[in-house]
C-alpha cells in the first residue's frame, strides 16, 4: 500500500494549495477522501479536513506548510462523518481557526462533542466571500446544506462530492483520460446527487467563474481540458436521485 506524499497544485510567492496526500490504507477503513489547504501570505484555510482516522495524516502533512496558530478557517462543504468526523479533534489543533459551514448544520454538529465556543460561521444558502474564497451554493449536490469553495487566487474549485469515485481498486491522483474515468463516476452521480434540477441550479452559479482546476473530496482532480469535459458529463447527466426513484 502506498504513502503519497502532499502535492501543490498551485504556487507562488504569496499563495499555495495543496492536496494533503494520501496512504492508500486507509481505503481497508472507509472510502478515500481527499484533503486540501490554502496557504495565503501565511494564514491558513483547511478544506474538508476529514474523518477521524485521516487525522494524524492531514494534521503532519498540513503542519509541512502552515503552522497550526495560523490558520484562520475550516472550511466544511456539508455533514457527511468522512468530511467532519475529525472536527472534535481538531478544532483543538487549530485554535484560532473559525469554522465555516452551511447554517443548516449549526445545531446538528455540537453532537460530536465539540464545543466550537463562538467560532461557528453560519454560511447563509446565498453562500458568502470568506477572504477570497467563494462559498458557491451547490445545494442537493448531495446534502440539502451544501457548498463549494472556489479559491478567486489560484482558480481552482473545489467541487466536494460532485466529481466523486468510490474507488475500490486503482487509485490516481490526476485524472488523464477523462472517458475512462466518467465510466467510474456514474453510480455515484446517478444516485446521490438529488435531481437533475440539482444540477442546473448549480450550473448557473458557476457561470463565469474562470476555473483552471476542478479538485474533488473523493476521486480525481480535473485540470485544463478536462474541466470543461467534466462540467459538460454532468450536463449530459438526464437524470439522478429522485428521477430515477419509483
Ligand atoms: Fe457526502
Ligand atoms: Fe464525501
Amino acid at each position: 500500500m502506498k504513502v503519497h506524499e502532499p502535492y501543490v497544485l498551485f504556487e507562488d510567492d504569496k499563495h499555495k494549495f495543496i492536496w494533503l496526500g494520501l496512504d492508500e490504507s486507509e481505503n481497508e477503513k472507509g472510502i478515500l477522501t481527499n484533503q486540501y489547504l490554502i496557504v495565503h501570505e501565511n494564514k491558513g484555510y483547511l478544506i474538508d479536513p476529514g474523518g477521524y482516522f485521516v487525522f494524524e495524516r492531514v494534521y503532519n502533512n498540513m503542519r509541512k506548510f502552515v503552522e497550526p496558530e495560523n490558520v484562520v478557517a475550516i472550511l466544511y462543504s456539508h455533514q457527511d462523518p468522512d468530511v467532519i468526523g475529525s472536527l472534535n479533534i481538531i478544532i483543538d489543533m487549530v485554535p484560532n481557526a473559525k469554522v465555516y459551514a452551511s447554517a443548516l448544520w449549526e445545531r446538528f454538529l455540537p453532537h460530536l462533542g465539540v464545543d466550537f465556543k463562538g467560532r461557528f460561521v453560519d454560511i447563509p444558502d446565498e453562500g458568502m466571500m470568506i477572504d477570497f474564497i467563494k462559498a458557491v451554493p451547490a445545494h442537493f449536490m448531495h446534502s440539502p446544506g451544501n457548498f463549494h469553495y472556489y479559491d478567486t487566487y489560484a482558480k481552482i474549485y473545489f467541487s466536494g462530492d460532485l466529481g466523486a469515485v468510490a474507488y475500490r481498486d486503482k487509485w490516481y491522483l490526476i485524472v488523464e483520460n477523462f472517458e475512462e474515468h466518467a465510466k467510474l463516476m456514474e453510480s455515484f452521480h446517478r444516485r446521490y446527487i438529488a435531481s437533475r434540477k440539482a444540477i442546473d441550479i448549480w450550473l448557473k452559479k458557476i457561470e463565469g467563474l474562470d476555473i483552471r482546476i476542478i479538485a474533488p473530496q473523493h476521486g480525481s482532480i480535473f485540470e485544463g481540458e478536462n474541466v470543461k469535459k467534466f462540467i459538460n458529463w454532468l450536463k449530459s447527466l438526464d437524470k439522478t436521485g429522485l428521477d430515477l426513484m419509483e
